[in-house]
């Protein structure tokens, strides 16, 4: 059994197409308060997950929450796509920020499993298209994702992604901060 031992705090960002398991992984291992889904943060502004004119109000409530999380040293697992570089560059430096550690997790159980779920969901309605778009982007990043900052890289396949188990690593080492403005 592959271990993925993650320093709490740390911002670990889950990476992969629609369908590729992110949500499915993070309610596996994370909980439900440790999951910072960009999905979540749509519906909580606009009652739809896939209004994607709420993404820019969501993601702003993220990395709001993400702030105040950080600042009490605890846990944030983003669940969404981050597909491009610039998607996910904030939460290196969210992190940086807070003086602990990103953590980079990519979901690929393959191009035609993301589109066979995405397809035979009720609660989406993502082309096949963009699935392919999604996975493709991904993969042309995956190259420079070695230079952006994560200190853990872990790329899971589908056979991994079944056999992974995931360990908190509570009050892991990291550099004082101090919080600015508020307090516990
Ligand atoms: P997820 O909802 O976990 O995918 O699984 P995702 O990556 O977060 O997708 P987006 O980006 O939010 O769109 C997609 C579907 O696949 C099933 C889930 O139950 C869900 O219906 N699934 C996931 C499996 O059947 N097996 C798995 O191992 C993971
Ligand atoms: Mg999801």
């Amino acid at each position: 059994m592959l271990r993925i031992d993650i320093p709490v705090p740390s911002v670990v960002v889950l990476m992969g197409a629609s369908g590729a398991g992110k949500s499915s992984f993070a309610r596996s291992f994370f909980g439900p308060t440790e999951i910072l889904s960009s999905d979540r943060f749509r519906a909580l502004v606009a009652d739809d997950e896939n209004n994607q004119a709420a993404t820019s109000d969501a993601f702003e409530l993220l990395y709001l929450v993400a702030r105040k999380r950080l600042r009490r040293k605890r846990l944030c697992v983003i669940d969404a796509t981050n597909i491009r570089e610039r998607d996910r560059a904030g939460y290196v430096a969210l992190a940086r920020e807070f003086g602990c550690p990103a953590v980079a997790i990519i979901l690929d159980p393959g191009i035609d499993v993301c589109i066979e779920r995405t397809k035979a969901r009720s609660d989406r309605d993502i082309s096949r298209e963009i699935v392919r778009q999604q996975y493709s982007e991904l993969q042309e990043s995956l190259h420079s994702l070695n230079h952006e900052g994560y200190s853990q890289l872990w790329y899971l396949r589908e056979a991994s992604i079944a056999a992974i188990t995931v360990a908190l690593q509570a009050g892991s080492p990291q550099r004082p901060i101090s919080p600015a403005g508020e307090t516990d």
